[in-house]
This record gives structure tokens, sequence and C-alpha cells, in this order.
């Protein structure tokens, strides 16, 4: 059996409704074993080296891909309940419940990171609609179900709108990774294509010096004007309108 399957086959076996399980339970293990740790530091030397403007952000996307394809299930498990977890909840009715969680150190402290941490939980009818980020960058590994994931390349942008190109539409399994940067697929959309479905994400914002830590836009590419150039001119719209336009079916 490859890697890839007997990740799957640990996913099947210890999926995202344990690890919140675990969260709401013990501290867990008394304390992460050296290959976790290794990962945690691995992550936070990338996410450095990104803010300080030392790698591409292409590259922190490739790395980061890596980093997550090959991070022991059983071992992400430990850490997210040993983590200090946080309900933060649904930003909208369809969208998924989020816990946001703090990787803890040998001693049980929380750890001070550059990159943050988080959970989302997918219900059936759940999505994350498309939107464009600014001034951040973010990482999804599938840890349970499956999406589709459409990704957009963000051009430039105008008033009122953002021009895309179509830069990806693929089903996404558990295992697998979508990233997102200023330079490839800004824009993301995700839609469950499994009954229960969950992404661990790793998320470093305030990456521009003098501009907020962040800034997240929804965007409606469906509805948007193809150009000559087979670019999309895609509005901006408020989340409340993307959440009733972009349901599970769109
Ligand atoms: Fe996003």
């Amino acid at each position: 059996m490859d890697r890839r399957a007997l990740l799957r086959q640990v996913l099947v076996a210890c999926p995202a409704y344990a690890l919140l399980a675990a969260l709401a339970g013990t501290r867990g293990p008394a304390g992460p074993d050296a290959a976790a740790r290794r990962w945690i530091l691995d992550q936070q030397d990338l996410a450095l080296a990104l803010a300080r403007g030392e790698i591409h952000p292409r590259r922190w996307q490739a790395e980061v891909e890596a980093l997550l394809r090959r991070v022991d299930l059983a071992t992400l498990s430990a850490e997210i309940g040993r983590a200090e977890a946080r309900h933060v909840g649904r930003a909208l009715p369809n969208y998924p419940v989020k816990h946001s969680l703090v990787f803890r150190d040998e001693a049980g402290v929380s750890r001070r990171l550059r990159y943050a941490t988080a959970l989302f939980r997918f219900d059936r009818g759940n999505v994350i609609t498309p939107h464009g980020h600014r001034h951040m960058v973010s990482a999804h590994l599938v840890i349970e179900g499956a999406f589709r994931v459409r990704t957009f390349d963000r051009l430039r942008d105008e008033a009122g709108a953002m021009i895309l190109r179509p830069s990806g539409d693929a089903a996404v399994g558990t295992g697998e990774v979508s990233t997102m940067s200023a330079a490839r697929d800004n824009v993301h959309w995700f839609v469950p294509r499994a009954a229960r479905a969950a992404t661990f994400d790793v998320i470093v914002s305030g990456l521009d010096p003098g501009a907020p830590a962040f800034r997240i836009e929804a965007v409606d590419p469906v509805r948007g004007e193809r150009l000559s150039d087979g670019s999309l001119r895609a509005p901006i719209i408020d989340f409340v309108e993307a959440s009733r336009f972009y349901t599970a079916e769109v």
C-alpha cells in the first residue's frame, strides 16, 4: 500500500469528529513527540521566512503543501487534542463551524507562532463561498470527506471587481491539500462532496507592513463578465448575498 492510501485509511479511522471530540476532552498525551515538535517548528520556519520576505509566496505554498501531505495524521490528531481550542462558530448560517487552535509546547503552555491554525467542520449544505484575500496566505488539509475546490488567479483589481482567471476545479480528498497566496489561486471556493467533511488550516496573515492583517472579500465568478482575453470580471459582493446565492448546489 502506498503512503497516500495508508494516510486515507488512518483518516477514515480518525475523522474530524473524533478530533473535535478530543478537543472537548482532556489534555491528551503528556507532551508532543519529536516528530510533532519538528513539524510545528518547520511550519514556523516557513511562516517566518515568508513574513520576512526571504521566500516567495509560491515557495511557501509548495513547501507547506509538502509538509501537510506528509504529516502523520495520528501525530496531528494528538497535537490537535492537546491544543488550546476556541469555538468560533459559523460566520454565516451555511458556513462551516470554525474552531481556532493554538498548539501547546512541552510544558503545556500555548505556543506563540507566526502562523495560526484552525479546524473547519462542514455539515451537509455548508459551503465556503468564493472569496479573495489580501495580506495573507492559507493552506487547507482535508482531514475528513472530500471537496470540490474551485480556484482562480487574481490578475488585478478594478473598482468593485476582481479580474480573475480560472486556475483549478478539482476533487480534493482526505489527505490532500489546497493552498492560496497573492501569487497563485488567491480566490478559492470549497463545496463538500461528502455528508461530513473537514479541513485543518494553516494561515499566515499580516504579510504587508502598514496594511491590515488581512482582507477577505466575497466575489461572484458565476455571474461575472467574460472578457475578451478569457479572464473574468467578478463583482465583489457582500457575504450575505454570497451565502444566499452560493449554496452547495452551485
Ligand atoms: Fe479563504
